[in-house]
């Protein structure tokens, strides 16, 4: 079915029962001119990490109207709800972690009586507001400066170094700490803002700007709409001494004026990667692509945000070789921003969807070697990820996880990314891509603007893909992949010949021969990385001597090479390694990198741990919220946390 179709086939099932198995209500409807989507109701549809009761009260639209202090490390102003509720609903919980709320009241002004429950340290707290029959409600609050989401850098930490910077990471629950409303996936909300900031900062956020920004004194205005129901995580923001480059026709980059020039001709392929997106997945449904380059405590490589993708920018290695990101979040455009996980257990839907995708992207710009190549790198993440979470009975192991007190983080690995991606390589190997493909276009028609789970992937896949044929249906072992630990059988796997030079290599440095430079040099990165990553973690310190000589390692400008080449000087205890370790987790604060490295060190008592303090001391500041909460875990800011503490 279509689009346009499901529209009027769904105009009347809004709130009402569905089995999320059923495909035709998760589909949005028009209501007026907004779009509404509505709520999933299988019980494997609950989010277990928000408050929201949505089947008795759940907002449609919220529309902003803040203003960005700088000073007092806050965003203030109004958000203004617009809600739907179950006939004799009276109350309307929302999410909240951190907010301080001034007032709530109707569209004109009459309060409304609410409550702040008790705070839970994963959730926040719910936000209970009591509506009576209101059905617009104002709330006026301030984030608190400790805000999750927000990440607040003086000019020091911008690379023009004359401004201030404010960005936001709203996946997977941050965004309850800078927007009081339902936080969670499978609420879709249409939005809009109109954000101050002092003159001459720009403010971008995760939707298209409406109309010029509007000039009052010291300050500036900006306005922007998103008017397809999205995912509030999804809702961003940043503001900043920004400057915008067109790529192509629908693309761009914004990023600080010193960093323009590089970050366009990283960016060079993006639009021919939105036409091989489209080819794969079928239209782009968010009119413009752009893409900000954030400053370097940015805490992931990428955030898939509307029409708006956040990068690090750790991805600036000045000869594309690490653009593969640029394929991942666009492929969001359709898995994770139209077709949406429905809670964080389904987050294997998201990524691993998304990693497939990515891979496909890569092969129509790039071709097939490198798409294997990076299959191939896939497939080692995935068995180190199995490895790391349990090994092949880890619970943790399964795509459809539990995240039962939990927080959705611990479901960030790649079981989901490279599991996920391999379970749908090998339904592709089996069904072959003609058929695939046609399956996969279907996917997003059918569930374009709303939210998905497990089970609904399942029913799709049954009823648009085996269509009752036993013998697919035994070999897919779907089952299998989504419930159990571990990797299936019928993997399709890597193709063994991807990196045959380079594995050739690996068993020769085994032996004691070491690459000649000339063929480090021609190696792509992900034959570095293959080598880097597959030679024993272990090495002798003048192996490492030897390799950081011959190609210079540890200050290499390419990222990940470089990170590689640390993860091994950390694993040897190699000391001369030391001051780019520190250079490397003092430039930039991207999770995937200083999370590794400084748990690392942290665990080796002797030799890293005091490394490790010193360095966090003055890193810490650097990094974003969601990076210091899991950095804090290891105690490094403590005196002592080598022997336990006793009572006197
Ligand atoms: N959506 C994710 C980032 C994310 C996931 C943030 C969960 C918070 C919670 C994004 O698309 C992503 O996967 N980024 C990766 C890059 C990718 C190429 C694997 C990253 O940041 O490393
Ligand atoms: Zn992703």
């Amino acid at each position: 079915m279509h689009f346009r179709t499901l529209i009027a086939a769904a105009a009347s099932l809004l709130l009402a029962a569905c089995q999320s198995g059923e495909t035709p209500a998760a589909a949005p409807k028009a209501s007026g001119e907004a779009m509404v989507a509505p709520i999933l109701t299988g019980a494997d549809a609950v989010d277990i990490h928000s408050f929201a009761k949505p089947l008795e009260a759940r907002v449609t639209n919220v529309a902003l109207d803040l203003a960005v202090d700088f000073g007092a490390k806050r965003v203030g102003g109004t958000a203004t709800l617009d809600i739907q509720a179950r006939p004799g609903a009276t109350s309307v919980v929302l999410d909240d972690k951190g907010l301080e709320i001034a007032s709530i009241t109707t569209a004109d002004g009459k309060p409304l009586p609410y409550s702040v429950g008790a705070v839970d340290p994963i959730l926040g707290a719910p936000l209970t507001v009591q509506i009576g029959d209101a059905r617009k409600i104002v709330v006026t609050y301030k984030s608190a400066p400790d805000s999750g989401a927000l990440q607040w850098l003086t000019p020091q930490q911008t690379a023009g170094k004359k401004y201030p910077y404010l960005f936001s990471q709203g996946q997977a629950i941050e965004n309850r700490s800078w927007i009081p409303t339902q936080d969670s996936p499978g609420i879709r909300q249409t939005w809009e803002a109109k954000i101050s900031v002092p003159q001459p900062l720009t403010a971008v956020m995760s939707a298209p700007r409406v109309g010029e920004p509007q000039a009052t004194g010291t300050t500036r205005q900006f306005a922007f709409r998103m008017d397809k129901p999205v995912a509030p995580y999804l809702i961003a923001i940043a503001v900043g001494d920004l400057a915008f480059k067109p790529l192509g026709p629908r693309t761009g980059v914004w990023t600080e004026p010193a960093m323009l020039d590089k970050a366009a001709a990283e960016l060079a392929d993006t639009e021919k990667m939105v036409a091989a997106a489209e080819k794969l997945y079928g239209p782009y449904q968010w009119g413009r692509y752009d893409l900000l380059v954030l400053p370097p405590s940015f805490p992931f490589g990428g955030m898939e945000n509307p029409t708006l993708t956040f990068l690090t920018p750790t991805f600036l290695a000045g000869d594309k070789s690490l653009t593969s990101l640029i394929a991942h979040e666009l492929a969001h455009s359709w898995s994770g921003n139209l077709a949406t996980n429905a809670t964080w257990a389904d987050f294997w839907l998201n990524e691993g969807m998304t990693t497939y995708a990515e891979r496909r992207i890569v092969e129509e710009v790039y071709g097939p070697k490198v798409a294997a190549q990076q299959v191939a790198l896939g497939q080692d993440a995935m068995n180190k990820a199995v490895a790391e979470n349990g090994g092949t009975a880890g619970a943790d192991t399964r795509l459809h996880i539990d995240l039962k007190g939990r927080h959705p983080d611990d479901g960030l690995t790649d079981i989901a990314y490279e599991k996920g991606a391999a379970f749908l390589r090998t339904i592709e190997a089996a069904v072959g891509r003609e058929r695939f493909d046609e399956w996969l276009k279907g996917w997003f028609s059918r569930h374009m603007f709303a939210p998905v789970t497990t089970s609904i992937f399942l029913a799709d896949i049954r009823e648009h893909l085996i269509k009752g044929d036993a013998a697919l249906e035994q070999k897919l072992a779907l089952d299998e992949w989504v419930s159990k630990p571990g990797i299936p059988s019928n993997l399709a796997p890597a193709d063994p010949q991807a990196f045959a030079e380079v594995d050739a290599a690996v068993a020769a440095f085994k032996t004691g021969a070491q690459p000649a430079p000339e063929v480090w040099k021609r190696w792509t990165t992900d034959e570095k990385l293959r080598f880097l990553t597959r030679i024993d973690k272990q090495q002798p310190k003048e192996r490492l001597t030897a390799l950081d000589r011959a190609y210079g390692l540890s200050n290499a400008g390419n990222s990940e090479v470089r990170f590689a080449f640390l993860t091994l000087a950390v694993a040897a205890r190699y000391d001369p390694a030391v001051p780019a370790l520190e250079d490397f987790l003092l430039v930039q604060g991207r999770r995937k990198f200083v999370r590794p490295l400084i748990t690392a060190l942290a665990e080796d008592k002797e030799w890293g741990r005091p490394i490790a303090k010193r360095i966090y001391v003055k890193a810490r500041p650097l990094y974003h919220p969601v990076t210091v909460r899991d950095l804090d875990k290891l105690g490094l800011d403590k005196a002592t946390t080598d022997q336990p503490l006793t009572a006197k």
